[in-house]
């Protein structure tokens, strides 16, 4: 049972800046995080510290606060590695995430490569958890810190694990055919259609800047090729596009994945959007981390013609590491999911997923262009059928 004794609970401290940015607020998570932590003793064990030092980890685009906790002594000496992470987070997304983890997470992936849910508190608007520490090493390593390093090779090395992991979920829950589409990725990533062309808006400014693209009558001309107007293609269409759902991470950003010091896969996190959906909407949104976070030194125009040849499916360019690491994501996705017969739906999640990235204000040069470039490309494979 867990503990709730006040008299229980630890000293806290933070090292650096505190992420907060009121003296409220910070009082107000300081004794949630207080709280689910005395909860999560039970399971954890005696953490036997004089007090828990709590670093701030990256992330937090969700409106989270994610800290490593570890045991220290009065004189502030860490007691052993840290083995605890505590998210804290607005209450509905907390709430869902708790519930996902208990429903589809703790059932069906292995402990190995999850984190353990040791403890969840609730106070006022906010939740909390306390997990495992997945990875090792001072600072948990994602795989888009590898990425960003320029390390595909640590993408390889990844891959099949967490595919295999992503199966499990696959066989776990009932595939199921589904009706719409549009209207499921139209849902998830823009609310409505407004929003959607407003993204359709800062694609088409990407285009013009990077390969020169400019409106026609039908679409736009980039380069001698003809391209439709993106949303009318995707979302506007009468009859709709049916496709296969089941149990999907929801958030497979390459943030959400862990590696160990090795740079061997140790798990998947962030379970806030864990629940049925689009089979193909994981794989996807890794390949775009890749188009995101991949250093590059191309030009504009070599990225159009490398999209261009992704989405036609050509034969690796061996020496275009870049290409190998997109293209071995779909030989593994299709490998294990099989995506011959619903090539379509697969495009159609890239169109939709890049589109949606428009809307990050973050993104380099590069990986604006790719992503532009994926999308126009992905939306001429579906005019194909
Ligand atoms: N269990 C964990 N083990 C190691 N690192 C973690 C763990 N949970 C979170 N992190 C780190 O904290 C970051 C943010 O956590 P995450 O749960 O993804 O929050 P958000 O919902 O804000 O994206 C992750 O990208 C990762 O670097
Ligand atoms: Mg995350």
């Amino acid at each position: 049972m867990p503990r709730t004794s006040a008299s229980t609970a630890p000293d806290l401290r933070f090292s650096g800046r505190r992420p907060f940015e009121t003296a409220r607020e910070a009082q107000e998570v300081s004794e949630l995080i207080r709280l689910v932590l005395v909860n999560a003793n039970a399971d954890i064990g005696d953490s036997a510290g004089e007090a828990i030092m709590l670093d701030t980890l990256n992330g937090g685009r969700s409106g989270s606060f994610v800290f490593k906790a570890t045991p220290v002594a009065t004189d502030g000496r860490r007691l052993y590695p840290a083995r605890t992470v505590v998210k804290v987070a607005p209450l509905d997304a907390g709430t869902a995430e708790q519930a996902n983890y208990e429903k589809f997470v703790r059932p069906f992936l292995p402990s190995r490569y999850r984190p353990e849910l040791h403890g969840f508190a609730t106070a006022r608007d906010r939740a909390a958890l306390c997990y495992s520490l997945l990875g090792d090493g001072d600072k948990p390593e994602t795989l888009t810190d590898r990425l960003a390093m320029g390390d595909l090779v640590a993408l390889d090395l990844i891959l099949l694990p967490l595919f295999e992991h992503l199966h499990r979920w696959r066989s776990a829950s009932e595939i199921q055919p589904e009706s719409d589409l549009a209207r499921y990725y139209l849902a998830r990533y823009f609310g409505d259609t407004r929003s959607a062309i407003l993204a359709e808006t800062t694609l088409l400014g990407h285009a013009a800047r990077y390969f020169g693209g400019q409106h026609n009558a039908r679409g736009y001309r980039i380069h001698k090729a003809d391209f439709p107007a993106i949303c009318e293609l995707l979302f506007a269409r009468r009859d709709a596009r049916t496709y296969t759902s089941c149990i999907v991470h929801g958030d497979l950003n390459s943030d959400n994945i862990m590696l160990d010091g090795r740079r061997k896969f140790a798990g998947v996190i962030d379970f806030q959007r864990t629940g049925r959906g689009h089979i193909f909407q994981d794989i996807v949104a890794l390949e775009m981390s890749v188009r995101i976070n991949a250093p590059s030194n191309a030009t504009f125009d070599d990225i159009w013609e490398v999209e261009r040849l992704i989405a036609l499916g050509k034969p690796p360019m061996c020496s275009n590491p870049y290409a190998v690491a997109i293209i071995g994501i779909r030989k593994t996705g299709r490998r294990l999911f099989g995506f011959e017969k619903s090539f379509a739906s697969y495009q159609f999640a890239v169109a939709a997923t890049g589109l949606r990235l428009m809307r990050a204000t973050d993104l380099s040069d590069a990986a604006c262009a790719r992503i532009t470039a994926s999308v126009l490309w992905a939306v001429t494979k579906l005019t194909d059928v």
